[in-house]
């Protein structure tokens, strides 16, 4: 059975797990938060931006278009290429962290 990590989303101060095998934001969308975006789902829209700020990951392949070398080198990712190798503290970015947000409040007493 693959190892499973705990993923703090800072934006909301919620904790999901993500095995080692499954991408990230896959990770986030079974826990039902309708909130979030589903886009390409293959590193080429850049829908899914996020900063690691804690912890190790293995990326794959990512559209320049969304991510440089520079934001790479930052902690900038795109979730849906991003598989845990520990457990991580993320931000989300742009268009996710307005939907993440977003259901947040909605959820809020
Ligand atoms: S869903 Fe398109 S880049 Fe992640």
């Amino acid at each position: 059975m693959a190892a499973r990590h705990s993923i703090h989303l800072a934006n909301t101060h919620e904790r999901y797990t993500c095995a080692e095998s499954q991408d990230i934001l896959r990770a986030m969308e079974v826990l039902g938060r309708k909130g979030i975006p589903v886009g390409c789902r293959g590193g080429g829209c850049g829908i899914c931006k996020v900063r690691i700020t804690h912890g190790p990951y293995e990326i794959r392949k990512m559209s320049r278009a969304f991510v440089s070398e520079c934001d790479e080198d930052s902690g900038v990712v795109l979730a849906c290429r991003v598989f845990p190798r520990g457990d991580l503290h993320l931000d989300a970015l742009d268009v996710l962290a307005r939907c993440v947000e977003r259901k947040a409040k909605i959820g809020a007493p």
